[in-house]
């Protein structure tokens, strides 16, 4: 792991990761940590430079998250952002007021001191505001370095302690000068060196990989998508032999995919792999289960089982590596919670380490999806399994409406192989963020020849997005979806119709079920 560091103290502001990705696009690593964090925990050397980030809450308000105020006096250097500033300001015996009315969107900022962190920043810029509180009186020893319309202080500093405050949120886009304004605060004022690299992430993890797991054995799960496949990768390139991976093929999956995660793993990457044929086994399991929920369940229970039993086989194992990346990490401990309702419970491997008492080793939990790429890269995987579309861990059976069966899954294999290949030929897949066909539980007529069929409808759905949390359906132009459906109705037997959703998320979700 990279030495130096920034933390992001965390208030609960949507745009965390946000700032995160900012910062590291600079080459400067940094981390998201809970506000009630441990100061001891801070190693004042690694550490180059705090962000205290923006929240919901009104520092004027009973109970509003707060810090260890000694944090302020490390001798780090410090920068508030919107309710960072306004704690900041409470903290050293300023004033905040709290205003009636809150301040959204853009407004224009007036620098008034050009030095340190508005260096290169003309006198008048947009910047992008999100508040209610504002700095009323400036704590002791702090000078104003800008104001707004509606904000006389806007962004104050104390040049001598290398403390900062902004109103407004340098990490959006809209803020036109923001990235110089987090530039300034990381390499003028911080001093922060652009060590982070993708390669030098990938070679200091191996090296620790290496450290952790001595001479003894890891598993892992391989199911072929993007995280899982570069941890693979990467701590295959640490330990050889020792890993071995576990693929299981569940029977709902996409055609061929055992066929092809043999073929770059095995093969290319001579990795140690275990290949399991579970499949009736699952399909046994989801036999006459309809409920979306229960299906999703069966399937992670059965998962645990299989994956048990196979890595009893192996022998004596320590560690089990997963391919948890840094937003899970993130939400999984966040204080102010994730989304409140469940509106599916996604299946994952959550119940492994505790039933199979196994050390964690998680190779990516610091890194954002595309820093994973770009380390896949790194190591030499194939674009095709680095720009894959997301595939979920039930797999075909949350795509088949009803009772899953072999003869179903076969049929969607087929109509999914036809769309995604002719959207691949039509140079679109990288343009969409997932693509894939839904097996519908209804018949319809139709005319083939002088015949009339009675036959299957499957569903097509396409999305851009940018994280999946929304979604907006792809425009597909229709020629394209006109030959997506020829081919699907001339090649698959058993359909005979085929539909186009153009649902967005909200209020529909990706996928059907
Ligand atoms: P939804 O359908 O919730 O999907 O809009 C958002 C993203 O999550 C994927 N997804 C799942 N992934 N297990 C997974 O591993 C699941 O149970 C699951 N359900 C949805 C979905 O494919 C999309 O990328």
């Amino acid at each position: 792991m990279a030495k130096e560091k920034i933390l992001i103290i965390d208030f609960g502001s949507q745009y965390n990761q946000l700032i995160a990705r900012k910062v590291r696009e600079f080459n400067v690593f940094c981390e998201i940590v809970p506000s009630t964090i441990d100061i001891r925990s801070i190693d004042k050397d690694e550490t180059k430079g705090i962000i205290l980030s923006g929240g919901p809450a009104s520092v004027c308000a009973k109970g509003s998250p707060t810090c260890n105020s000694r944090i302020l006096s490390l001798g780090i250097p410090v920068i508030g952002i919107c309710y960072g500033m306004q704690l900041m300001t409470k903290i050293l015996g300023g004033e905040v007021a709290r205003s009636r009315s809150r301040e959204y969107g853009r407004a224009a900022l007036t620098v008034t001191n050009h030095k340190h962190l508005f260096k290169n920043i003309p006198r008048e810029s947009v910047t992008w505001m999100s508040h209610g509180d504002k700095v009323k009186r400036m704590p002791k020893g702090f000078k104003r370095i800008a104001f707004s319309k509606n904000t006389p202080i806007a962004a104050f500093a104390d040049f001598n302690k290398k403390l900062y405050g902004v109103q407004f949120h340098p990490e959006v886009a809209h803020t036109k000068f923001g990235k110089v304004i987090l530039k300034n605060f990381l390499k003028d004022i911080c001093r922060a060196k652009s060590e982070w690299s993708m390669r030098s992430f990938a070679k200091d993890t191996v090296s620790e990989i290496r450290k952790a797991a001595g001479n003894k054995r890891v598993i892992l799960g391989l199911s072929g998508g993007v995280d899982s496949s570069v941890a693979a990768v990467l701590i295959n390139k640490a330990i050889g032999r020792r890993l071995v991976c576990i693929f299981v093929d569940n029977g709902l999956l996409r055609k061929a995919e055992a066929r092809r995660v043999r073929e770059i793993f095995l093969k290319t990457f001579k990795i140690n792999l275990k290949c399991v044929d579970a499949s009736k086994e699952f399909l046994n399991a989801l036999s006459g289960v309809t409920d979306p929920e229960q299906k999703r369940k069966i399937i992670g229970k059965t998962f645990i089982r299989v994956f048990d039993r196979e890595a009893k086989r192996i022998g004596s194992v320590d560690f089990l590596a997963q391919g948890t990346l840094y937003p899970d990490l993130i939400e999984s401990r966040s204080a102010f919670g994730g989304p409140s309702a469940t509106i599916k419970t996604h299946h994952n491997v959550g119940g492994l380490p505790k039933k199979m008492n196994l050390k964690l080793i998680e190779p990516l939990k610091y890194l954002f999806k595309d820093e994973v790429r770009k380390v896949g890269k790194e190591l030499g995987i194939p674009e095709e399994v680095l720009g894959r579309h997301p595939f979920p861990g039930p797999g075909l059976a949350v795509r088949i409406i009803g009772e899953v069966t072999k003869e179903r899954c076969d049929i969607l294999r087929e109509v999914d192989d036809r769309f995604i290949s002719t959207i691949r030929k039509e140079g679109l897949y990288d343009k969409i963020w997932q693509a894939f066909a839904v097996l519908l539980p209804i018949k319809s007529v139709g005319v083939m020849g002088d015949e009339r069929t009675y036959e299957n409808v499957v569903a097509l759905r396409a999305v851009t997005s940018v994280d999946g949390m929304t979604a907006d359906w792809a425009k597909i132009p229709h020629e394209i979806l006109g030959k997506i459906s020829n081919r699907i109705i001339n090649e698959v037997k058993g359909v005979n119709r085929v539909a186009y959703d153009i649902s967005s998320k909200p209020p529909a979700t990706i996928e059907w079920e």
